[in-house]
């Protein structure tokens, strides 16, 4: 990835550090290959698709979605995560102009630390290309810009290999003391390296 935009539009003042202060800016992230912009209630029937996809969700049952109801349910939920500053994105490949898969963060306390939970899941068509690492190291130097002293995790569960190397690409670490259990089964957390003073 070469570089993270925003949608600043024509307002030259919309710079990194407002940004991170102002909720609700970072609406679209662009990276070399994938545009990242904040969900609309029109992306249910994608939203739909990728979670009932077996492949996208053979590791997280828990998150299927059953019909366009469960679908704009989801949508509700991930707006309510907008809320606490930062949430997912529905990310689209630019050059096919086609909508992929779902990457962001959402606040969350992990053991009663405030962290970023770092989500992606692509449709199998966009799979082994670079594109969920592609997109998450986009999304944890957002995370960082709007609030650094969170760490970014990662719920992993033990059998999901592609989702741990993902996690291993961008830069998270295996955190076994801080492992829990999940609504699929025990995860594994990943995440990024605690900074000194912090844990
Ligand atoms: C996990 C997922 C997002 C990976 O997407 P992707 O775009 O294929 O990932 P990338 O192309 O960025 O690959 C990143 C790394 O994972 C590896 N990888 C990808 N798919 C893999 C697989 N099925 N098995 C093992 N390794 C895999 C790649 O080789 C690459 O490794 P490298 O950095 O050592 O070269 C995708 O498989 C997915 O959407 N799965 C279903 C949803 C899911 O489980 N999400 C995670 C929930 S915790």
């Amino acid at each position: 990835m070469g570089w993270v935009g925003f949608d600043a539009g024509s307002d030259t003042r919309w710079r990194w550090g407002m940004v991170a202060r102002t909720p609700g800016m970072w609406s679209e992230i662009r990276t070399d290959r994938l545009l990242l912009r904040r969900p609309i209630d029109a992306d249910a029937p994608f939203v739909l698709a990728l979670h009932s996809d077996p492949q996208a969700i053979a590791h997280n049952p828990a998150d299927a979605l059953r019909d366009l109801a469960d679908a704009h349910a989801r949508l509700a939920t991930w707006s309510r995560h907008w809320r606490q500053g930062l949430g997912y994105w529905i990310v689209e490949e630019t050059a096919l102009v086609r909508t992929i898969g779902v990457c962001g963060v959402k606040a969350v306390d992990l053991h009663g630390r405030p962290s970023w939970n770092l989500l992606y899941r692509f449709l199998p068509v966009a799979w082994g290309r670079g594109y969920a690492s592609e997109a998450a190291r986009a999304c944890i130097q957002v995370a960082a810009q709007v609030d650094a002293s969170r760490p970014v995790v990662a719920r992993i569960r033990p059998s999901n290999s592609a989702s741990s190397r993902v996690a291993k690409a961008v830069g998270l670490v295996r955190r076994p003391d801080l492992d829990l259990d999940g609504d699929d089964g025990p995860d594994e957390i990943w995440s990024t390296a605690p900074r000194t003073g912090t844990g």
